[in-house]
């Protein structure tokens, strides 16, 4: 599953937008470790451990 919809449906993070889902429109951006990423192309287990930054976080 993708760290977008973990965000957006698991965690009720929904400042986090989903837009075109290829990594193209930068609409689900959010920062891991520091690194802006493409929440829609970002497997959530690759996020495992990490500090991630949402648009609510800033
Ligand atoms: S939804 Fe467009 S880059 Fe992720």
């Amino acid at each position: 599953m993708p760290l977008l919809w973990v965000l957006r449906d698991r965690l009720k993070l929904t400042g986090t937008k989903f837009g075109c889902g290829k990594g193209l429109c930068g609409a689900c951006t959010v920062h891991l470790e520091g690194q802006a990423v493409r929440a829609c192309l970002i497997p959530a287990v690759a996020a495992n451990g990490r500090h991630v930054t949402t648009i609510e976080g800033l």
